[in-house]
């Protein structure tokens, strides 16, 4: 999907999620042992005998470090902070964490913008403060991923102020760099059509050496010219330097937009459904990216990552930032001989945005059977898009009770399919998105240039909401934050939904172990039921013993029964006990009459 259009999703209203959920499971304070660390424990044993990677089927959660936790007082949140929410993690049942980028930066973009890729910026800690983030989590059972940004640097990289320093530098080829064209009127025009995806022109004009460079994201993000050996070469060596310091894998950013046309053609626009050009949230016409987006040339960088990560004795885990829109170009990015991406995000599932039962069915289904058994990574959430309330707001829901009951569709989806899990840090909390009323307020330069079609991603990127206390238990009393506090803290916090074992929290938290520890929910094979239903998401997991998990969503506001008929599927048991389900569905179930309350979920053993 396009960018543009991604960002330019929608609003917000506050959400409770006190909404009483029946679960058969033992109350999950009641176990000793977190369900990460079973799982692990699991795996250890089975170690030797061709045991599974660690990332399988596990639960990593994205931590966009400026808003978890501040441990200095300074407003931002930092290493140290995160260090001292490991036991919340814990507790949760994470497996591992996904940090957006810390490594020093202008923050033009919050850290993509890299300016040195050996190093901690000094807001989030130190190298040392990193170390200790790894060993304290190691501990805990949960791995550190780094983000690795390879697309481009920070213009205040050393690489770029070499290469913007004269056409003969020795870097000068680290980058795009490209001569512009004189226009009718004799104007100097940019070498091409191509935009940015933070909107304007992709081509900057540097008035020193008379060239333009290319800039898929903000002017001070230049590209890196993948086609430079000594590029390669560099970010493998910094890949190996993070493996060194202990990381169990990276997520790469914006990875399929490496590689540009080199003949440089103009991009076309894209057509919506109505056959006319998309005008996007700069107010211009979309471009369809075809020339400067997922080029064929990115699989043998993959490839060659992938070399450097497996050379390793441990698991290394590449995750790709991966916007495709077909599940052809998803297979792809495993590689043709599973040499490539271990978890390419599937971004088909997650961001269909509306409850639109067939759709979820076909792009979960093609997830199961088109990706030749591979393993897919699902995501609802990230912080470059709205929060979850984006499908309580396209379904038009008001209703307190039942937008809590969709964020636990959205909960069952991702964490009872054949999948890994990345959970946006909040959503297990339903913190909602909260987009700023002033542009004075505006921190993502995506809102500063947008505004106010676009208001930028700061409302997914708020302070973590722990508790009712003051700055909502992120930073000190008296601080200012470098984003405000959401006002829903008061009643959407940590502390307060840890002890409702009602909440959304701890229905997270029971998913979380059923996916770790149930047999048919931890790898089981997922077979939609009752394909024909409109109002109804329902599936099957089962494991080739016999072991078999039904789980149904109910995608609309009316009750509804549903009925299941497993025999065609080979499943011998005729009887369902509950695991999970909402208000009043947990007794008297049975597979000929489940019944859901409106947006009610049930997930049942068959026995
Ligand atoms: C990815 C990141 C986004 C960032 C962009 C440029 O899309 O998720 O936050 O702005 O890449 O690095």
């Amino acid at each position: 999907m396009n960018r543009s259009v991604r960002w330019a999703v929608c609003v917000l209203a506050a959400v409770s999620v006190a909404v009483p959920a029946v679960g058969a499971m033992k109350p999950a304070s009641a176990r000793q042992v977190s369900s990460n660390e079973a799982r692990a424990q699991h795996q250890s044993a089975r170690a030797g005998a061709g045991a599974e990677p660690w990332w399988k089927n596990a639960v990593i959660y994205e931590v966009y470090p400026r808003s978890f936790q501040d441990s200095n007082g300074d407003g931002v949140g930092d290493l140290n902070g995160i260090r001292s929410r490991l036991g919340y993690l814990h507790w949760l049942g994470v497996d591992a964490i996904w940090m957006t980028p810390i490594y020093p930066s202008p923050q033009v973009d919050f850290g993509y913008d890299i300016s040195n890729y050996y190093n901690i910026d000094s807001r989030y800690g130190t190298l040392a403060d990193f170390s200790r983030l790894v060993a304290t989590a190691k501990k805990q059972h949960i791995g550190v991923l780094m983000d690795l940004v390879l697309n481009h640097t920070s213009n205040q990289h050393p690489w770029f102020i070499e290469s913007e320093s004269s056409r003969t530098n020795p870097k000068r080829d680290w980058y795009v760099w490209r001569n512009g064209h004189k226009g009718p009127d004799g104007k100097l025009l940019p070498p091409n059509n191509w935009q940015s995806v933070f909107g304007g022109s992709a081509w900057q004009y540097d008035k020193k050496t008379g060239q333009f460079y290319y800039h898929k994201f903000y002017i001070q993000q230049p590209d890196l010219n993948w086609n430079n050996p000594q590029v390669r070469h560099a970010m493998y060596n910094v890949e190996r330097f993070w493996i060194r310091h202990g990381v169990a894998g990276f997520r790469l950013d914006a990875i399929t937009t490496l590689f540009e046309d080199p003949k440089l053609r103009n991009e076309k626009p894209l057509l919506g459904k109505d056959g006319k050009p998309v005008i996007n949230a700069f107010g211009h016409v979309q471009l369809n990216d075809s020339l400067t987006n997922n080029l064929p040339q990115v699989h043998g960088v993959l490839r060659q990552l992938r070399q450097v990560a497996d050379s390793y004795h441990r698991h290394i885990l590449l995750i790709g930032e991966t916007y495709l829109s077909s599940v052809n170009d998803l297979r792809k990015m495993y590689g043709a001989h599973n040499d490539e991406l271990q978890l390419p995000m599937d971004m088909q599932v997650g961001f269909i945005n509306r409850l639109d039962v067939a759709r979820f069915r076909k792009e979960i289904n093609e997830a199961e059977t088109e990706l030749h058994g591979d393993e897919p990574l699902f995501v609802v959430d990230n912080d470059d898009n709205h929060r979850w309330e984006r499908y309580a707001d396209a379904a038009g829901v008001k209703d307190p009770v039942e937008r809590g009951n969709i964020a636990r569709v959205l909960a069952t989806i991702l964490l009872a399919s054949r999948d890994t899990a990345l959970i946006y840090y909040g959503d297990e909390i339903g913190m909602v998105t909260t987009v700023p009323t002033k542009k004075s307020e505006v921190r993502d330069p995506v809102g500063i240039r947008g505004w106010p079609k676009n208001k930028g991603r700061d409302g997914e990127r708020t302070p973590m909401q722990w508790n009712s206390g003051p700055n909502a238990g992120f930073s000190k009393a008296g601080v200012k934050t470098w984003l405000p506090i959401p006002p829903s803290y008061k009643t959407v916090n940590v502390a307060v939904e840890k002890k409702d074992p009602n909440s959304l929290l701890h229905w997270y938290r029971r998913m979380i172990a059923l996916k770790h520890t149930n047999e048919a929910l931890h790898d089981g094979q997922e077979i939609m039921l009752n394909t024909r239903d409109e109002h109804v998401l329902a599936w099957l997991r089962k494991t080739p013993d016999g072991n078999a998990v039904v789980v149904a969503c109910n995608f609309t506001g009316q009750p509804r029964t549903e009925s299941f008929d497993l025999k065609p599927e080979g499943v011998k048991g005729r009887r369902v006990k509950t695991l999970m389900a909402t208000p009043g569905d947990a007794s008297g179930q049975t597979l000929h009459a489940v019944h859901l309350g409106p947006y009610g979920v049930f997930v049942g053993q068959v026995e």
